[in-house]
């Protein structure tokens, strides 16, 4: 049996495997399976020696695990070079190599974003030149997020709860304008939510946006895909701003991985994005 498995701690959760095991199914990788388990840090030293050992084929890591791989791990890729974090690996000519997939999944997801009412979108990575897009959070995924949108030529200005770990990323993202948590920039294009606000549903992220009521240009993005519409994108809907969820990306960053395990790229169909509903 050919072992893959997500990583993380809370891990329940994770729809990774669902994903998964669905490819595995429909391109006849018979002998493979994909689990969840929920680690320590304490454990990350022992998972890194299964892969070594081939106990274990391919591992995706999520949070809080994402950079705290990376000492275990024999080289890194640009994308989790770039970000400091790793949500993708596999032996590679015995060594064990870090990847982030993250970014791609994103920068993919951003690409094939064409909103149906609009003829301005020739290519996306004009639309982001020059814009400013305002980055809610700075946990895990936000490193690939920055990295991915500072690439397409946006400008990132980055608000966190925590203040420290926003400074934190302008190490490593020298241009991004940080903002106290609670306030909203002067001028914005793009909003993105990349905190775990709005998982639960009743959750609420206490920044007020009503000043851009009617406003059809600017794009809400939540990466939660679950729930769907989260109040964050509820909010932006009714004010007519334009929205998109967290599904495409997941969808797209496990395309990567499964790819970089398999040479196969699993095309998104109607089962997978059952899945997710
Ligand atoms: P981790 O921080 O372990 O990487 P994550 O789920 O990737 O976990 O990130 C959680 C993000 O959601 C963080 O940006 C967190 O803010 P803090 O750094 O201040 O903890 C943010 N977050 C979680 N709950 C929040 C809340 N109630 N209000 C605002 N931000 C919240």
């Amino acid at each position: 049996m050919k072992k893959y498995l997500v990583i993380g701690n809370p891990i329940e959760h994770s729809l990774s495997p669902l994903i998964h095991n669905y490819w595995m199914k429909k391109y006849r990788l018979i002998d493979s399976v994909y689990e969840k388990r929920k680690v320590e840090e304490k454990d990350l030293e022992n998972i890194v020696k299964e892969i070594r050992d081939d106990e274990i084929i391919g591992m995706n890591v999520t949070v809080p695990f994402k950079q705290l791989i990376i000492p275990f791990l024999d080289e890194l890729d640009i994308f989790a070079k770039n970000t400091q974090s790793v949500n993708t690996v596999k032996k590679v000519k015995n060594k064990i190599v870090g990847y982030n997939t993250d970014g791609l999944g994103f920068g993919q997801t951003i690409d094939d974003f064409c909103p149906q009412d609009s003829s301005m979108l020739e290519s996306i990575d004009l639309i982001l030149d020059g814009k400013n897009i305002f980055i809610l959070g700075a946990g895990g995924v936000t490193p690939s997020i920055i990295s991915t949108l500072e690439h397409k030529g946006g400008n990132i200005i980055l608000s966190n709860r925590t203040k420290s770990k926003a400074e934190e990323l302008k190490i490593l993202f020298p241009k991004i304008k940080i903002l106290d948590w609670g306030k909203k920039p002067k001028n914005y294009d793009i909003v993105i939510n990349t905190t775990s606000v709005g998982l639960k549903k009743d959750e609420k992220i206490n920044i007020d946006f009503s000043g851009c009521s009617g406003d059809k240009n600017k794009l809400f993005y939540d990466l939660i895909y679950n729930p769907k519409e989260t109040n964050f994108l509820k909010e932006a809907r009714l004010r007519e701003n334009k929205t998109m969820n967290g599904q495409m990306m997941f969808l797209n960053q496990a395309i990567y991985a499964f790819y970089y395990w398999t040479n196969i790229t699993p095309e998104i169909d109607d089962g997978v994005i059952k899945l997710l509903d």
